[in-house]
């Protein structure tokens, strides 16, 4: 399986020790002080959101990085609302369901590999709200994030198919070509892997 093209969802999940390699802290702004956590990502990965906020800043837009790696317990933590880290009783067997449908279930977040990146910008305060989506930062986002092999991952009206709504902040690295096959074929990641006979492979 491809590590950048792979799908990981509530049906697809990975598993709690999973680590990505690479992990590295490249220097784009971000919303976090150095040393947190959150300002890693997966090393292409990085590079490719390094030249999407360069990008980004030719034209005087503020792209700010908000939230990058997570660790499975970490986003634990997310989900039971409380840090515990000497807490190590998985989600699942507390409660059936997130209470927060922007909060993945530990094992199901893409954060967890790396390869996800959450932004904003100064003029909505960092918030990540669908205020985003009209902001200069976040139109320029949806046009431009394929150029650079990233796709938003959670659109409008396609809840259903991903399972999470819309978060025009949530952006997911999957490489030019793919990013590229699912922006001219408007399908999501979901549909490219579960209906492979209807979707034909990236150029
Ligand atoms: N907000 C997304 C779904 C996550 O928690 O990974
Ligand atoms: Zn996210």
């Amino acid at each position: 399986m491809n590590l950048y093209t792979r799908l990981i969802n509530k049906d697809h999940p990975l598993p709690p020790d999973y680590v990505p390699e690479n992990l590295t802290d490249i220097g784009i702004p971000f919303d976090a002080p150095c040393g947190d956590p959150k300002r890693l990502l997966e090393i292409r990965t990085a590079h490719a959101a390094l030249m999407l906020i360069q990008a980004a800043q030719r034209e005087s837009l503020i792209l700010t990085g908000i939230s990058g790696y997570r660790s499975y317990k970490r986003q634990q933590q997310l989900c039971i609302g409380h840090s515990n880290p000497a807490s190590s009783t998985p989600y699942q067997q507390i409660s059936p369901a997130p209470v927060n449908p922007y909060v993945a279930l530990p094992g199901t977040s893409e954060h967890q590999s790396g390869l996800a990146l959450d932004v904003s910008c100064p003029s909505i305060h960092m918030e990540l709200s669908e205020k985003f989506s009209e902001t200069g930062e976040g139109r320029w986002l949806k046009k431009n994030a394929p150029l650079y092999g990233f796709i938003l991952r959670y659109p409008k009206n396609r809840e259903e198919i991903t399972g999470v709504p819309y978060e025009p902040w949530h952006i997911r690295y999957v490489t030019k070509p793919l990013a590229s096959w699912l922006t001219i074929t408007n399908l999501t990641l979901e549909e490219y892997h579960n209906f492979p006979a209807r979707c034909s492979p990236p150029p």
